[in-house]
């Protein structure tokens, strides 16, 4: 499948994509995204190969599995715009997705998905997938799915957080507690959430045994991601229809789970209105993602963002996240370029959600993600720590090392010291070293926090 998706995207850029500029315009509003630079028409030509491609296997497992989902209309939609006759033979793409079609037909269905539905797979499946597809792409987009045994600590952390630092008392079951992984990828986070609430419905008896309605409710109205890559996007919603049979339930057709196809980094301010009003699936696609992103009272923020330096496709409002660490009070001025990272914009945003009112509601709540840990000790953090040490009352942070720059991975006593995304097939991991940050905001001593001046410091001791 890789190799026929690398094909099609050779074929895309002989060719050319100027015959979908409304598509392309479409697909920028609904992404909060710009495709204007090099790297904007790379990710223009990826979202279109890894749409049909997934679109294509989504299609073929889905009619294995399960009725169509409602989160899919959009991307049948998108699919079925590049699919047109006319479309594919301008982008000489018809042989190409020919050539996959007789792929997947050529596989023994029954071998398939009897190890397909098993723990795992559909997620060994994916990174495998983009390694081979477009590694340039994932590395730009840290695409590498998060060990689960990671993200197991951290909404292990998360829930006894809640429960011990904010008094609520059923940590993330607590009816309050509205969650959101803006990184959702292949949707782990969620997924380890959803099955944290269900083992405290059941220690605490509140769990419908018979219908599952209570974990659907929770599903459907409480727990949120956001993803901008379509191969991830689709396969989180494939992993978590599975996971929901395994509770239980299943969703209605017209039912979807609130992982969105969205920038999680846009969106918030200056939304407007945009006209997609020849692409109607987009338009609720946007709308719904939008409306979480500025009213939903989100508590609790979760993940692992991507660690790249600059993604090229930002917009104004993306690239402005970094700007409020740039302000200073007590401590020296921010100096290179670290602010630009996407994973900082992921903290600002993270931030903003926690400590911004919405809808009257208090602003308390928990940020926990892993990443690159250059935050930390950074020239360039000096605001972003002097910042977060008002907005935030409680800053745990996991120091994971690992970083191949400053240690070559050894630890001090010269032993090995691997990224903890090492794994069998990439020994290696990562080459930054990484840590997972916990930041609680209490309402009352938040506000009380803000008012202590915080001490001077040296330069040297920022
Ligand atoms: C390190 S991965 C997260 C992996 C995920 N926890 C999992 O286990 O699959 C980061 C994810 O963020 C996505 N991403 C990158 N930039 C994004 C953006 N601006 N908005 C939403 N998602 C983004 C990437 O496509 C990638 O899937």
């Amino acid at each position: 499948m890789a190799s026929y998706a690398k094909e099609a995207r050779l074929r895309l850029e002989l060719k050319g994509t100027a015959n979908l500029s409304s598509l392309r315009n479409a697909l920028e509003e609904l992404l909060g995204v710009s495709f204007s630079t090099d790297q904007g028409e790379h990710f223009f030509r990826a979202t279109l190969v890894q749409t049909l491609f997934y679109g294509l296997f989504s299609a073929w497992v889905i009619h294995h599995e399960t009725k169509t989902k409602a989160a899919f209309n959009w991307l049948q939609r998108l699919f079925g715009e590049i699919a047109k006759p006319a479309a594919m033979q301008a982008m000489n793409l018809v042989e190409v997705m020919d050539s996959a079609q007789e792929a997947l037909d050529r596989v023994n269905r029954t071998a398939f998905f009897k190890n397909f539905s098993e723990e795992r797979a559909v997620q060994y499946f994916y990174e495998p997938f983009l390694e081979a597809y477009d590694p340039e792409l994932r590395e730009q987009f840290g695409v590498w799915y998060t060990p689960e045994e990671v993200v197991e600590y951290m909404v292990e952390r998360v829930d006894r957080t809640l429960r011990d630092d904010l008094g609520l008392s059923l940590g993330l079951a607590s009816p309050e507690v509205v969650i959101l992984d803006p990184c959702t990828g292949t949707g782990t986070y969620i997924l380890k959430v959803l099955e944290r609430i269900q083992r405290t419905l059941e220690e605490e008896g509140q769990l419908d045994a018979f219908s599952g309605q209570d974990l659907k409710e929770i599903a459907l109205k409480r727990v949120f991601g956001f993803e901008l890559m379509p191969a991830p996007f689709v396969v989180a919603h494939m992993r978590l229809n599975m996971q929901l049979k395994k509770f239980g339930f299943e969703l209605g057709a017209d039912e979807r789970l609130g992982v969105y196809l969205t920038n999680a980094l846009t969106g918030y301010t200056d939304t407007g209105s945009v006209d997609l009003s020849a692409f109607g699936e987009f338009l609720s696609e946007w709308q719904e993602s939008n409306s979480v992103k500025q009213q939903e009272p989100v508590l609790v923020v979760l993940g692992n963002p991507p660690y790249s330096s600059f993604s090229g496709i930002g917009v104004k409002e993306e690239q402005e996240l970094g700007n409020a660490y740039r302000e200073v009070k007590a401590v020296p001025r921010p100096v290179g370029q670290g602010l630009n990272d996407l994973y900082v914009r992921f903290f600002r945003m993270a931030e903003r959600q926690i400590t911004q009112p919405k809808e009257g509601k208090q602003t308390q709540g928990v940020v926990c993600f892993i990443s690159n840990y250059s935050w930390l000790d950074g020239l360039s953090h000096t605001g972003m720590r002097e910042h977060y040490l008002s907005a935030f009352d409680q800053i745990t942070i996991d120091n994971l090392n690992g970083d191949r720059y400053r240690t070559g991975k050894l630890t001090p006593e010269g032993k090995p010291d691997p990224s903890i995304f090492s794994t069998p097939y990439n020994r290696e991991g990562i080459q930054v070293g990484t840590a997972i940050s916990l930041m609680v905001r209490r309402e009352a001593l938040a506000r009380c926090s803000e008012r202590v001046p915080l001490p001077k410091r040296s330069s040297s001791e920022a």
